[in-house]
């Protein structure tokens, strides 16, 4: 293409992106993720991280981060099959095996990566994909990236599930059920217990993405597969150590096969230069802090009851959780952005999430709740939301 056609086939699709008030742009933050963050050089309180436990500033990790750096250096130099694979990259894949539950674990350079990596190193073109229709992204492009056969289900409806899956009950070819644990945009739980059940039924291997239920849900925080009591009878546990862990870096958590093949198979492993010690020293000590201290998650808990509380008893049309996902339902994208336009006026920062993150005609404002957010916080949020309320309506 010449260079003045290139050039307005971009500007011509940049104009497309802002006519259906989907353009999106970057917002500097110029302090670090807690409660209150300074933003053209104010503070706002922000209701949007999914930094949950507040761990991304917990004082004792970041020393032993410092530490590491001293001692290793702030990058690998290379990928984990040549000379990146530090015995600091062996302690957090034993960890977290330890920590789901299973034989053993890998880790990834992000949960993105860990995703598409792993599901396009096992399914192939003559096998078949069913994949919940609010999946996250990384589920999504790994199956396209297989190449597989795609079969989306009703959003965690388990008798769609059972009817496509009887569909396609004499196909030859591997097949898999894919779902998010926690839903990224909803905040809801898929009901793993009825997943598995059905994977088992008609011999589907089970992939579950647990990034924002690690280190939230469960006895011991280990994700939802704990909650339900099925951590044995997953096939490939996914996750990110970018969420409420607080570090950077992706996992998937199975048999010891598993792990052997996805190291020998998934490109986005192989090709990929490995994680510094500075994140893996973060990520392991805050699982070790989240294993030994179930007591981090109250106040998260707490946080999450005041705020559905108050939108029990309001009109907006929010989505019920326990989870520190609170999506509030507003419609069309214009109204989205006004809605948090209005907080950004009333120093909150929840940002609106527009398709194609959510379906068309369902943009939100999508608050998340972190353990480090005091009273005052959540107060003002309230305030704002109540005049908010009288406008939308
Ligand atoms: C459900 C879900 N899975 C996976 C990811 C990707 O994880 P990472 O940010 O580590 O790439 C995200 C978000 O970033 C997510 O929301």
């Amino acid at each position: 293409m010449k260079a003045n056609r290139f050039n307005s086939w971009i500007k011509e699709n940049l104009n497309q992106i802002k006519q259906s008030n989907l353009h999106r742009e970057l917002v500097e933050i110029s302090s670090s993720m807690t409660p209150e963050i300074v933003i053209n050089k104010k503070i706002y309180y922000q209701f949007a991280s999914n930094n949950y436990l507040g761990l991304t500033t917990d004082a004792k990790i970041t020393n032993s981060v410092i530490s590491a750096i001293k001692k290793y250096g702030n990058g690998t130099g290379g990928s984990r099959l040549v000379t990146g694979t530090s015995n600091l990259h062996s302690k957090l894949e034993s960890d977290i095996a330890k920590f789901k539950k299973t034989d053993d674990a890998i880790v990834f350079s992000s949960g993105y990566l860990a995703s598409i990596g792993t599901i396009s190193s096992i399914m192939n073109k003559d096998d078949i994909i069913f994949s919940d229709e609010l999946n996250h992204a990384c589920l999504i492009d790994g199956a396209r990236l297989s190449r597989s056969k795609i079969v989306i289900y009703k959003h965690s409806n388990m008798k769609d599930l059972e009817s496509k899956l009887k569909k396609f009950k004499t196909s030859n070819g591997k097949k898999m059920i894919i779902s998010d644990s926690v839903f990224s945009m909803d905040g809801d739980i898929a009901p793993l217990d009825s997943i598995v059940k059905l994977s088992k039924k008609y011999e589907c291997i089970s992939m579950i993405d647990e990034a924002h239920a690690t280190g939230i849900l469960g006895d011991t925080g280990s994700g939802a597969s704990e909650m339900f009591g099925v951590q044995d009878k997953i096939d490939i546990c996914m996750g990110t150590l970018s969420k409420a862990i607080g570090s950077v870096g992706g996992y998937i958590a199975g048999s010891s096969d598993l792990i052997d093949y996805l190291k020998n198979r998934a490109r986005s492993f192989i090709f990929d230069t490995s994680l510094p010690a500075g994140a893996l020293t973060a990520s392991i000590r805050a699982i070790k802090l989240i294993e030994r201290q179930p007591s981090i998650r109250d106040d998260l808990n707490n946080n999450i009851q005041y705020i559905q509380d108050f939108l029990a008893s309001s009109s907006f049309n929010y989505l019920k959780s326990v989870t520190p996902i609170i999506p509030i339902v507003v419609g069309d994208e214009e109204k989205a952005l006004e809605c948090s336009r209005f907080l950004l006026k009333n120093q909150i920062y929840v940002p609106a999430v527009r398709p194609p993150s959510v379906p068309k005609g369902q943009s939100r404002i999508r608050v998340t709740l972190m353990a480090t957010h005091k009273k005052k916080h959540i107060d003002k949020i309230i305030k704002v939301m109540e005049n908010l309320e009288k406008i939308i309506n």
